[in-house]
């Protein structure tokens, strides 16, 4: 089969690779209708996140049909069109059970290297770094879909593939982090990042019960897009985001900030992101989060710090003198999207939301090698890449 693979930074290529096979009674085979790239994908094609091998298959957004079913799976059957979490969890661990689906503790192989950087091992995650397993991804012809009678949500009939996608994980992360917000009336969220989480998160705020959701970027499209969902946007180039965002809350803060942006901050005006990337360049330091240190600085005394953007490491200049003396409580997690599936499905078939509105470009996946760059460097009025296999 074609699939998208991993040779090293900024190196992705379609290539012919063996189709995937049962390896497991759980397993299901899907054949791939629709996937896309995330931002944790250039994470990847960056070159920031660790233990990445030559050849790996990207792409943890997919959805696709049914065409093999293990002996052990009695919720699939063959035909079935379903979407595909990017989690990948067993549904029977202490964690999955209690709902922290990206918390659990079957579905890494090999949790020894992660365990000793970040003290213990999370869900394996498909198209990642091999911390988290190493599992092929989703931007293929075909993906072996493990615990796949926990995982993939059946689609009801009636929705399109581009209407039910971002179930995998922009539309639950983005929720996850308006619902971490704990969102009262009249309150205002401030969002940092408009990429397609931050898009997600800012529509979500407003489903919540948000009267304001501030937006903060630079791209244009990207600020244009948020204002059509009704978001006030700043532009981080050209506004001084810690003075504006006081001046729209009576100098308070933000009643919660939601961090959508993660560990590659553009921010090269500012005298901390030039010590974190001189730090990052020398492996003195191992992520920029600029946007962190903002979100903490704009939050309102026992406001909520919401993070979804995605950090590797040991963070530095951390400003924990702010958080402990103003009270304010810290919320982040990679999404445990099972949890949130049925939910945000019911919300999509009521035509609440219709998460494609993020969709931008739509191709082959001859193509996908091009879109990495497309997307990563914001051409084209790129907000969003669907491949069709
Ligand atoms: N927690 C999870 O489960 C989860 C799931 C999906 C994605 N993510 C993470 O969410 C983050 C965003 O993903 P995405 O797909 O939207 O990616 P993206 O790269 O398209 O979007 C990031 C946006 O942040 C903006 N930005 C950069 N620096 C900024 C600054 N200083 N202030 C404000 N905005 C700034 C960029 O212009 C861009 O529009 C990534 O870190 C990704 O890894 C996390
Ligand atoms: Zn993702
Ligand atoms: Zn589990």
């Amino acid at each position: 089969m074609k699939a998208l693979t991993w040779h090293g930074k900024h190196d992705i290529r379609c290539e012919s690779v063996p189709d995937p096979e049962i390896e497991d009674g759980r397993d299901a085979i899907i054949k791939v209708t629709a996937c896309a790239i995330c931002g944790s994908d250039l994470h990847l094609f960056n070159g920031v996140m660790p233990d990445m091998h030559s050849g790996d298959i990207m792409g943890h957004e997919t959805m696709g049909e049914v065409v093999e079913v293990g002996k052990d799976n009695p919720k699939l059957k063959v035909g079935d069109r379903v979407v595909v979490p990017f989690t990948i969890s067993c549904g029977e661990c202490f964690f999955c059970k209690r709902g922290f689906f990206s918390g659990c503790e079957r579905s890494n192989p090999d949790p020894s290297k992660v365990t000793k950087m970040w003290g213990n091992s999370p869900a394996g995650l498909f198209g990642y770094t091999h911390l988290l397993g190493g599992y092929s991804g989703g931007q293929a012809e075909y993906l072996r879909v493990p615990y796949a009678d926990v995982g993939p949500i059946k689609v009801p009939d009636g929705l399109s593939d581009e209407q039910v996608l971002f179930l995998s994980d922009i539309f639950p992360t983005g929720y996850m982090a308006a619902e971490f917000c704990n969102i009262q009336p009249g309150e205002t969220i401030a969002v940092w990042g408009c990429g397609p989480v931050g898009q997600m998160a800012i529509k979500s705020a407003f489903i919540l019960g948000a009267e304001r959701v501030i937006a903060i970027d630079t791209v244009p499209e990207r600020m244009a897009l948020a204002q059509r969902s009704g978001a006030i946007t700043l532009d981080f180039r050209d506004e001084d985001i810690y003075d504006r965002v006081m001046e729209l809350t009576s100098g308070r803060g933000a009643d919660a900030c939601i961090d959508a942006v993660g560990t590659e901050a553009d921010a090269s005006a500012s005298w901390d992101s030039r010590i974190d990337r001189i730090k990052v360049a020398t492996f003195m330091g191992t992520d920029r989060p600029h946007v962190l240190r903002q979100a903490i600085h704009c939050c309102r005394n026992f406001g909520t710090v919401s993070i979804v953007g995605v950090y590797g490491g040991y963070l530095d200049k951390i400003p924990m003198g702010s958080a402990i003396n103003r009270g304010l409580t810290f919320k982040m997690a990679q999404t445990p999207v099972q949890r949130y599936l049925p939910l945000l499905m019911e919300r999509i078939q009521k035509g609440e939301i219709d998460p494609s509105f993020v969709i931008t470009h739509r191709a082959s996946l001859e193509d996908g090698p091009d879109l990495y760059k497309t997307f990563r460097d914001k051409q084209d009025g790129c907000i969003k890449v669907v491949l069709k296999p």
